[in-house]
């Protein structure tokens, strides 16, 4: 199949963590033609400004990476914000994406949107069978609502307009441009920070909360985008055989999990920290286990490459290069 590398792509969220990292993997396939706008520049809320922004624009792809976005504690405080703007973010590049012709869409979603009790590993059927996990409900209802627009519109209007909009549901990931706020980011960041500074601090212990005994599963962002673009690239026929048209997302993961306790080893190794970890007992541990299932993904020849030993170094090599000399000691 020859790929038409002069094709105009829009990257939404070309500044966050999943966005850069899909810029930069289109960047190295050869894909020359690529647009993007700053959240100051494009407030994907404002349904005018963006009908406006593809009526100029007029897009052939989209990659829809543009999200609020946040840990447990934000998404408890702003629940009001995660439905509402994500609901109108999402629609709003969707629905324009249409109207001014764009054929191929990708919408990022997330593991979140599977029920809290669901089979392990999750596979992409475990959607919509029982209750979601309450903390991010609103987020992940948004989320489902995305991969609902996306069938629907492939639905409605798949054979008239050649509309093809596919989703992705990653696991955790990690990697450059992720978030090392104190209180509200994921827990690689958040160990990567905590061990750097007690490494800086000569602090003689980090304390973890839990038993250690949860097993995550993490996948480097550079293996989401690699796996983003494969996913669009794949021929609609082959892409078809994988999946269902009311049930098209498709996940992505590393394949296997970790326990926090192992994890939190490999940071301080990674880090260079030679205190004690000591793990709070009294604290919650959270869900036991929370795996995707991405045999559908390796089905149509996908496979991440970036394991948890090299992704950490370089995550952490970005971490001191962007946050260290700012944000700590
Ligand atoms: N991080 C993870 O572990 C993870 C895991 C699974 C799935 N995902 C999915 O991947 C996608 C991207 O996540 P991420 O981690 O890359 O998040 P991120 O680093 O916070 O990036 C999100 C980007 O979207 C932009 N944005 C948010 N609201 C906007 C608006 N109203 N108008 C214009 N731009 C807006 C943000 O700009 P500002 O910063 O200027 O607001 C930011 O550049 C999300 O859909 C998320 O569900 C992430």
């Amino acid at each position: 199949m020859t790929i038409d590398l002069q094709q105009k792509i829009y990257i939404a969220g070309h500044r966050g963590m999943v966005g850069s990292a899909i810029m930069r993997e289109l960047k190295r396939r050869g894909y020359a033609n690529l647009v993007y706008r700053t959240h100051q520049e494009l407030d994907l809320t404002n349904q005018l400004a963006v009908q406006n922004f593809f009526l100029q624009e007029k897009p052939d792809q989209v990659y829809l990476a543009a999200a609020k976005v946040g840990g447990i504690h934000a998404n408890n405080t702003y629940p009001a914000e995660f439905i509402y703007d994500n609901l109108m973010v999402q629609n709003n590049v969707i629905h324009h994406a249409f109207l001014s012709g764009v054929k191929k869409l990708l919408f990022l979603g997330s593991s979140c949107i599977y029920p809290k009790l669901a089979p392990q590993p999750m596979g992409e059927e475990a959607l919509l069978t029982s209750k979601l996990e309450p903390t991010n409900e609103p987020y992940a209802i948004a989320k489902i609502a995305g991969i609902k627009m996306c069938e629907s519109y492939n639905r409605q209007y798949g054979q008239s307009h050649e509309v093809d909009y596919r989703s992705v549901m990653p696991t955790n990931l990690y990697g450059p441009g992720d978030n090392y706020h104190p209180e509200n980011s994921h827990v690689i960041p958040a160990l990567i920070r905590r061990f750097h500074e007690a490494k800086i601090n000569n602090a003689p212990e980090v304390v973890i909360w839990g038993t250690g005994t949860p097993r995550r599963e993490f996948l480097y962002v550079d293996d989401l985008a690699a796996a983003s673009v494969f996913v669009m690239e794949i021929k609609k026929e082959i892409y078809d055989q994988q999946i269902d048209p009311m049930q098209s997302h498709i996940n992505v993961g590393f394949g296997s999990d970790i326990t926090i306790y192992e994890l939190a080893h490999v940071v301080k190794n990674v880090v260079g920290y030679h205190g004690q970890i000591i793990f709070d007992l009294s604290k919650p541990d959270g869900s036991l286990r929370k795996r995707i299932d991405s045999s559908r993904l390796n089905n149509l020849g996908w496979q991440a490459k970036v394991n948890l030993d090299k992704g950490l170094m370089l995550a952490y090599k970005n971490f001191l290069i962007n946050f260290a000399s700012a944000k700590s000691g």
